[in-house]
């Protein structure tokens, strides 16, 4: 079939599969190009699809030759049905890794559920034995706990007081100001439940028990703190309760895995595109702005090049892990360097639909979200007939 961009609100409904493989294929020369990383050999990521977790495990496999288990919630395609862009992502990937001789298996369920963790556990006693290093990367709306069997859904308010601000329609380019009413106590809670870190202690407590860890084992989770500008509805807001409870739950973890020499780690990363990212009140606009300011200032990254700095520069140098007075490691240090934060903040005062195209980087923002979905790829035929059913060959 022929597939083009279907949008509605912040989703694409439509995903090109040989526009994925294109953005893997780009990732991986990326990697490559980087050089060899003395890194972890084998690797669990959950959330290994698209975003910061898919390029965890780009940068595990080809960085450091590690074998990947990656855990994921996608839609697979079936005749005349596309799937969804993690589903793509990870065909191309396992696809590469077979032919470069890695191994390279998946599931795809509720990384929530007590299901797919037993399932995980048993594929790693099966065929890895013990695992190096552990990537937590979901970012999901709603999570059913499986004790209670309540399912708990997330929200992005802020706290205390109605938050008034500028934000921008990236489809449209319109700047409008938005107010967001402040949450309930119950949201906080319910954003707690799905973002915290409750799951990932989950996860680390049963691979441990089952001796599924290795010596030394590492295991980091994705975080992020951003402007003052965005504190009311991001930092200071529903997520950030959140994100504080995933960072203080990394102290939990590396308690618990310092008898076999391990360590949890919680690394900041810097805002980038991403289908959680684009439903964020506020971020859209402000993302456009850093784009501008840190391309002109030659510092931009995207999702490959943070992860890949991650390993070389922070956890795998061979020497201690560079930490924040919080203990967090940064890689958006670049992001929140304080000329490039002035920058940004003198913009958003400007910003208009007017002049946001020339202020902003709307262009690299559109482009950077059409690419989630493997639309406007450079080097893809979109007028091919293109073949909408693609197998993950190592889906259990
Ligand atoms: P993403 O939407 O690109 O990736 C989410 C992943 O989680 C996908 O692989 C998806 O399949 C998987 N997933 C979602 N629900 C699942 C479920 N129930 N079971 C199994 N898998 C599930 O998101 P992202 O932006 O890469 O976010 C990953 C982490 O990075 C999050 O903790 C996020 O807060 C953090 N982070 C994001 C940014 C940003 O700007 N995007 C910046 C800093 C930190
Ligand atoms: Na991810």
């Amino acid at each position: 079939m022929i597939i083009e961009p279907r949008m509605r609100g912040f989703i694409c409904l439509t995903a090109h599969p040989v526009g994925c493989e294109q953005n893997v294929i780009n990732q991986i020369n990326y990697v490559k190009s980087k050089g060899k990383i003395d890194g972890p050999k084998r690797v669990l990521v959950i959330g290994a699809s698209t975003g910061f977790g898919l390029a965890s495990r780009i940068t595990s496999a080809f960085g450091s030759d590690a074998s990947t288990i990656g855990i994921f919630f996608e839609k697979p395609s079936s005749p005349g049905k596309l799937a969804t862009p993690g589903w793509y992502n990870t065909a191309a990937f396992e696809k590469q890794a077979q032919e470069a001789g890695l191994y390279a298996k998946s599931i795809n369920g509720d990384a929530f559920s007590n299901e797919v963790k037993e399932k995980t556990l048993a594929l790693i006693k099966e065929d890895l034995g013990q695992i190096d290093l552990v990537v937590y990367s979901l970012a999901s709306p709603v999570r059913t706990d499986p004790t209670t069997g309540i399912t708990h859904r997330s929200v992005l308010k802020p706290i205390g007081a109605p938050f008034k601000n500028k934000t921008v329609d990236f489809h449209s380019g319109k700047v409008t100001e938005i107010s967001i009413d402040p949450c309930t106590e119950e949201d906080i809670q319910n954003t707690i439940k799905v973002m915290g870190g409750e799951d990932w202690e989950m996860w680390i407590d049963s691979l441990k028990t089952a001796n599924l860890l290795a010596p030394n084992a590492l295991t980091i989770a994705y975080s992020y703190i951003g402007p003052e500008l965005t504190e009311p509805v991001y930092r200071k807001g529903t997520i950030g309760r959140a994100k504080d409870h995933l960072e203080s739950t990394a102290f939990t973890i590396a308690d618990k895995l310092s008898d076999i020499g391990g360590n949890a780690y919680v690394s900041v990363n810097k805002a980038l595109v991403t289908q959680a990212s684009s439903a964020i009140p506020v971020i859209p606009l402000y993302i456009s702005l850093l784009y501008k300011v840190m391309k002109a200032e030659g510092i931009h990254e995207g999702c490959i090049e943070q992860i890949q700095r991650l390993y070389s520069e922070r956890l795998y140098t061979g020497g201690n892990v560079p930490v924040d007075e919080k203990g967090r490691i940064r890689i958006d240090d670049w992001e929140m360097r304080a000329d490039v934060q002035a920058k940004v903040a003198a913009l958003w005062e400007e910003a208009t639909t007017e002049n946001l195209p020339s202020i902003g980087d709307l262009e690299g923002y559109s482009n950077d979200f059409y690419n989630l979905f493997g639309f406007k790829v450079g080097g893809v035929d979109y007028t091919a007939d293109t073949n909408e059913v693609v197998e993950i060959p190592g889906l259990q």
